[in-house]
C-alpha cells in the first residue's frame, strides 16, 4: 500500500457531487467507501465504480451511528434542492443535524480529518453582495427553506464546536450553485429543469422576471475544490466559500441552453416562491488566496457536457419506455 493511500468516507457518495468525489477519490488511489441511503442518489451514479476494488457502497441513513474505520470523511449526505429537501423538512433537518453529531462523533473516536458541504444557503435572503465569508446571513428561521438553512447553520456550529471543544481536524466549505452531469432531472434546480426543457422541446419556465441572477459551477471545478481544501493544513478550519463568482441572470441561462441544445423552447414566467433569493454571488478571496483555486470551466463547457449527460439519459428513458409498451 502506498504511503499517500488513504481510506476515505463519502457520505451521500451516490448523489451528484458525492459520486464525482468518490470517482476523483479513486482516481487518486484512495480505498473509498461510499455510504448513502438512496433518498435523492443512485446506484446508478457510482456503478462504474463497483468493479473497482477500491470502493465499496454501503445503504446507510446517517441519521444512525456508523461504526467503520477510515482516515478521512467528507460529510456530503443531505437532500440539497428544494422539492427534495422539502418533502420531508423534518428528515433533512435530522440529516444535517444527527448526521453532523454522528459523523463528528467517528471523527472523534477515529482523530480523523473531517470535511462538512456546508451551502450558501446559510446566508439565506442576503443583504450582502457578494457574500464573503464573514457576512452573517438573513435566514428565516420559519420558512419552508429552514429545515435545510437553519440544519446547515447547526452543523457549521456543531463542526467549529467539536473543532474547539475536541480538537478535531475539521474542513467546512460553502458551496455555492454547481452543475454538471449526474444532477438528479427532476428536482426543479434551474439548470437541470432548463436542459430537460429544453431537450424535450417543452416550454421553460422561469420564475419571477428572469433577473435574478445565479452563479454557476461546474462540478470538475468544485471537487477540484474540495480536495485542496482537505489537503490544506490542520489550521485552514475554513468556512471557505467554493462556487463561481461570475453571475448569470436566470433569463440569460435559459437562452444559452435553448441555444446550445438548439431547441424551439418559449421562455414562460410564473411568479418566485417564497424565501427564493434574487441574488446569490460567492466571494472567493479566500479561496484564491489559501487554496489557489478558483473556477476554470467555462459555463458553455460545462452545459454542453451536462446537455450531453441529460440527451442520453432521456435517450435510455425512452428506450426503456418502448421496451416496458
Ligand atoms: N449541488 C449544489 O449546488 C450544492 C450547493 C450547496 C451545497 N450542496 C451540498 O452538497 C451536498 C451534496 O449535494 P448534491 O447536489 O450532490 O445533492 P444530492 O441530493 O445529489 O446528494 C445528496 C446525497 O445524500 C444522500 N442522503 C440524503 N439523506 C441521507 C441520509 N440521511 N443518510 C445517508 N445519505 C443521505 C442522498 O441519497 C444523495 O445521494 C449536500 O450536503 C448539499 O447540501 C450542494
Amino acid at each position: 500500500m502506498s504511503s499517500t493511500r488513504k481510506r476515505v468516507l463519502v457520505t451521500g457518495g451516490a448523489g451528484f457531487l458525492g459520486s464525482h468525489l468518490c470517482e476523483r477519490l479513486v482516481a487518486a488511489g484512495n480505498d473509498v467507501l461510499c455510504v448513502d441511503n438512496y433518498f435523492t442518489g443512485r446506484k446508478d451514479n457510482v456503478a462504474p465504480l463497483l468493479s473497482c476494488p477500491q470502493f465499496e457502497a454501503l445503504r446507510h441513513d446517517v441519521c444512525f451511528p456508523l461504526y467503520v474505520e477510515v482516515d478521512e470523511i467528507y460529510n456530503l449526505a443531505c437532500p440539497a434542492s428544494p422539492i427534495h429537501y422539502q418533502h420531508d423538512p423534518v428528515q433533512t433537518t435530522k440529516t444535517s443535524v444527527s448526521g453532523a453529531i454522528n459523523m463528528l462523533g467517528l471523527a472523534k473516536r477515529l482523530r480523523a480529518k473531517i470535511f462538512q458541504a456546508s451551502t450558501s444557503e446559510v446566508y439565506g435572503d442576503p443583504s450582502v453582495h457578494p457574500q464573503t465569508e464573514e457576512y452573517r446571513g438573513n435566514v428565516n428561521p420559519i420558512g419552508p427553506r429552514a429545515c435545510y438553512d437553519e440544519g446547515k447553520r447547526c452543523a457549521e456550529t456543531l463542526f467549529f464546536d467539536y473543532y474547539r471543544q475536541h480538537r478535531l481536524r475539521i474542513r467546512v466549505a460553502r458551496i455555492f450553485n454547481t452543475y454538471g452531469p449526474r444532477m438528479h432531472p427532476n428536482d426543479g434546480r434551474v439548470v437541470s429543469n432548463f436542459i430537460v426543457q429544453a431537450l424535450k422541446g417543452e416550454a421553460i419556465t422561469i420564475y419571477g422576471d428572469g433577473e435574478q441572477t445565479r452563479a454557476f459551477c461546474y462540478v470538475d471545478d468544485l471537487i477540484e475544490g474540495f480536495i485542496r481544501l482537505m489537503a490544506a493544513p490542520d489550521e485552514v478550519t475554513g468556512p471557505i466559500n467554493l462556487g463561481n463568482p461570475v453571475e448569470t441572470t436566470v433569463g440569460e441561462l435559459a437562452r444559452m441552453v435553448i441555444a446550445l441544445v438548439g431547441s424551439r423552447s418559449k421562455l414562460e414566467h410564473r411568479p418566485l416562491p417564497v424565501d427564493d433569493p434574487v441574488q446569490r454571488c460567492p466571494d472567493i478571496a479566500r479561496a484564491r488566496d489559501i487554496l489557489g483555486w478558483q473556477p476554470r470551466v467555462p459555463l458553455e463547457t460545462g452545459l454542453k457536457n451536462t446537455i450531453q449527460y441529460f440527451d442520453r439519459l432521456l435517450t435510455e428513458d425512452k428506450a426503456l419506455a418502448a421496451v416496458k409498451a
